[in-house]
């Protein structure tokens, strides 16, 4: 199929008959006008044709006509599933649900020649299709990729870039973490100090974490206004992406506890952090009052974030203030727990409870197993895979983002000279593509658990978006490609080969991304 190349790779795709030709004149037929005014907003701005859209029942064109057809059917056995027929003159996409119309739009401008992802008219295009038959679905449900805004924070604009992005490789799920030790980016009206003074920090370290002594004198930060967070999850929503918000306890609290320093152990002396890494401030266990603004903060989250899941964090939380503090002490005993471990757990499944009671499911990193794992609780399993073996073996359901395949803030290259700053560890592209989404020490009838996986970019040495994006790509592709059909062989030669005819469209959409060198093909 060396002409058609395709990210993720289709489910099933078959080379047939005539090939498809978008002319000037061509209409869309839908049975859903908006769905057509989608596909149309797609396709108008680089070929400049009016393509009208026109909706109707009948879904059979006159044999002459030019036409783009949207037809609601069943298209396989996913929601997100759908069928495309390419040849002559017509192109005519299936789908039951809007999210699989939503994939079929994508795959119709990836098949397309690359100049239809100008953002203005492309002169002189052929706008043809190869005449080919497809049906398509994911092997996972949950296909994420998550973005760190507290270590860097990045604007609305840029959000939505991400998130178109995430269409365009059929991801379904961003990961938006929004609180920080460096900074608090979303705007919570009963508390403005989280935002006003948690949302800045005086400067930042310079270099490697490590060489702890140079800091760049530059205040900085940022946050999100409610209106703009609403504005980016209906931007996410009409293009079938879910933003599952993380909220961080008990740990990475430190810009929350600078604004409202009564909610730590100590009570005084936080800052917003400067420089990366654990920190030993975390949120009081002991303080009720730490869980009515935990709560009230939740409230607001929900009300403006729709995902069943919300992500509470859970992860890096150091014991050494609860150890020290009578009041963590007096819940340990209060509550018959056995050491501040339990009291993690407890201070979890305190917050899982509440959530659950108000519809929503809690999502947390693998550290939320140790202590006892909340009853409902899904677990996203980072430090390898090892949490996530044991969540779904215990019959929870899970979210693989093992930092050995997943974490797109590690270097590309072995050659990490050659490379801008980034977290001491490699992940190349190669390793990425072995991703194995379900590890075979799960046992087969608790697969299930497994809802699928996802990237993650922690931004503590990508200080803007062009950055981000040359983290995320190729590498987000190979994972969009794995959670999207999971091939049982891995032909690495040929992913680079494909990458090599696609990567040009990122140049096309205006997007960064780290060229393949000769170890990647090597
Ligand atoms: C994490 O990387 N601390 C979840
Ligand atoms: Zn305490």
């Amino acid at each position: 199929m060396a002409d058609i190349t395709l990210f993720p790779q289709p489910a099933r795709l078959e080379r047939i008959g005539a090939d498809f030709s978008l002319a000037a004149d061509a209409r869309i037929i839908a049975h859903d006008r908006a769905l057509g005014e989608i596909l149309a907003s797609y396709l108008r701005p680089a070929t400049g044709f009016a393509l009208p859209v026109q909706e109707t029942e009948s879904s059979e064109p006159a044999a002459d006509a030019n036409v783009i057809i949207l037809e609601k059917m069943v298209a396989g056995d996913s929601p997100e599933a759908y069928s495309l027929v390419a040849g002559g003159t017509a192109l005519r996409l299936q789908a039951a649900d809007r999210r699989g119309f939503l994939h079929g739009f994508q795959t119709i401008r990836q098949l397309l020649p690359r100049q239809i992802l100008a953002g203005e008219v492309a002169p002189g295009v052929d706008w043809r299709i190869p005449g080919l038959e497809l049906d398509d679905e994911p092997a996972f449900g949950w296909r994420g990729l998550h973005l760190d805004v507290g270590r860097h924070f990045f604007p609305l604009d840029f959000i939505k870039q991400f998130i178109d992005m995430l269409a365009f490789y059929k991801f379904n799920i961003f990961h938006w973490h929004l609180t920080e030790d460096q900074g608090w980016r979303i705007e919570i009206q009963k508390y403005p100090l989280l935002t006003e003074i948690g949302g800045f920090r005086s400067e930042t370290i310079v270099g490697n974490n490590m060489n702890a002594n140079e800091y760049d004198g530059q205040p900085y930060g940022g946050f999100y206004t409610q209106a703009e967070i609403r504005e980016a999850v209906d931007y996410a929503g009409a293009r079938g992406i879910t933003i599952v918000p993380e909220i961080e306890m008990p740990g990475h609290a430190v810009a929350a506890l600078t604004a409202y320093p009564a909610l730590g152990c100590r009570g005084e002396g936080y800052e917003v952090r400067r420089k990366w890494g654990i920190a030993k401030d975390i949120f009081c266990a002991g303080n009720d009052e730490v869980f009515v603004f935990l709560e009230n903060v939740l409230d607001e989250v929900l009300a403006l974030f729709p995902s069943e899941y919300i992500h509470i964090g859970g992860d890096e939380a150091p014991k050494d203030r609860w150890k020290a503090c009578q009041a963590c002490q007096a819940r340990i005993q209060a509550e018959g727990l056995a050491d501040e471990r339990e009291l993690q757990s407890w201070f979890i499944r305190r917050i899982e409870s509440w959530l659950n009671a108000r519809g929503r499911k809690m999502l947390g990193w693998d550290e939320i197993l140790e202590g006892g794992l909340a009853p409902n609780a899904t677990v996203m399993s980072w430090r390898g895979s090892e949490g996530g073996i044991a969540a779904a073996n215990a019959g929870h359901d899970v979210v693989m983002t093992p930092n050995t395949y997943c974490y797109l803030d590690y270097y590309q290259s072995v050659d990490t000279q050659s490379e801008p700053l980034a977290i001491p560890s490699i992940l190349p592209l190669r390793q990425v593509w072995d991703y194995v989404v379900i590890p075979p020490q799960i046992d087969k009838e608790k697969r299930h658990h497994i809802l699928g996986g996802q990237g993650n970019i922690w931004t503590e040495y990508m200080p803007n978006s062009d950055h981000v994006e040359y983290m995320m790509f190729p590498r987000a592709i190979a994972i969009a490609d794995v959670l999207w059909h999971h091939p049982q062989e891995r032909d690495y030669a040929a992913l680079v080969e494909r990458l090599q005819r696609h990567l040009p469209s990122l140049d096309t959409l205006g997007v960064n991304y780290r060229r393949l060198d000769e170890a990647d093909s090597a």
